[in-house]
């Protein structure tokens, strides 16, 4: 069996959703806290052993390649002024993992971004991470734990949460063969609420077989008349084998605006040189309004 060892990342869609936030920068370098949320995801994807990396970008999305670039004034005025804790820190980025960029002429949706990492990927297993859904682990990296699967039972795999009913038309739903083993039958993009055979959603973590770039190839337009990554899947599920990864740990939509907003919240109450402080902050807010 092959090792995953290719993270695709597209970052190329519009962020319409955080408008005007959105405007001039990019939604995947809106900083938690103090870090852009496409660090948070790169570092889950380096954890979980991913050597290489590509990412889908569009021309307003240059400071996604510039962060995970050296920055060489930057180092030596950090280094003259003795900032060594800070250098260190900016250092690190550059050599998290190889980086690759393609972009996206048009934003047609996420099956038409991913359908351009053919040659990067070539005949291996690879991982889809999304540029916006950035995850919070408990015992181990999201990303890990979907690859766990794909070692267990050579398979593709699709991470999954439960969602609330009212909010499965915002997902790609899964419907199972077998719930208890996870194996998928099939999965619907943005279902009508009556309509979702579950409320387990697919979360932005895949793990997908190189054969996929043969459904990307004859994609149709689907929901919002848009290529979707999710009906390439479920073509690709008639042929071979997906199973379902529920993830252990938390998940923030950061593309909209009460994701980021508990983005920032949970990942200050975890980080020891803040969490006194904004649990304090909380508080005392919430007192003020009793
Ligand atoms: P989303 O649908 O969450 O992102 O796509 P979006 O299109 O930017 O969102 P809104 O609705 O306009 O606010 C999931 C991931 O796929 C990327 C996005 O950047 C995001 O990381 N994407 C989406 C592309 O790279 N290209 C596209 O054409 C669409």
């Amino acid at each position: 069996m092959k090792k995953v060892r290719k993270c695709v990342i597209p970052v190329a869609g519009m962020g319409t959703r955080f408008l005007p936030g959105t405007k001039a920068i990019p939604k995947e370098m809106f900083p938690i806290i103090d870090k852009p949320a496409i660090q948070y995801i790169v570092e889950e994807a380096v954890n979980s052993g991913i050597e290489e990396i590509l990412f889908i970008t569009s021309s307003y999305k240059n400071s996604v390649i510039d962060h995970f670039d050296k920055n060489y004034e930057l180092e030596s005025r950090l280094e003259k002024n003795n900032k060594l804790d800070k250098l260190d820190l900016v250092k690190k980025i550059s050599s998290l993992a190889t980086f690759t960029y393609i972009r996206q002429g048009e934003p047609l949706g996420s099956g038409h971004a991913i359908k351009l990492a053919k040659n990067f990927v070539g005949d291996e297993p690879f991982a889809v991470m999304y540029g916006d859904d950035v995850m919070m682990e408990n015992n181990k990296p999201v990303l890990q734990q979907l690859i766990d699967i794909y070692e267990e039972k050579d398979c593709n795999v699709i991470g999954i949460k439960e969602v609330e009913k009212k909010l499965v038309n915002k997902y790609g739903i899964i419907e199972y063969e077998n719930e208890k083993t996870g194996k998928i039958k099939t999965i619907i993009e943005k279902p009508k609420i009556e309509e979702a055979p579950s409320n387990h959603a697919g979360l932005g973590r895949y793990i997908v077989k190189p054969e996929i770039f043969n459904e990307l190839e004859v994609l149709s337009r689907g929901a919002g008349d848009e290529y979707q990554f999710t009906d390439a899947m479920k073509e690709l599920m008639k042929k071979q084998d997906f199973y379902a990864c529920k993830i252990d740990g938390k998940y923030f939509d950061i593309g909209n605006q009460l994701g980021y907003i508990k983005a920032n919240v949970e990942f200050s109450l975890k980080r020891d040189d803040l969490k006194e402080d904004v649990k304090k902050y909380i508080e005392n807010e919430l007192n003020q309004l009793i």
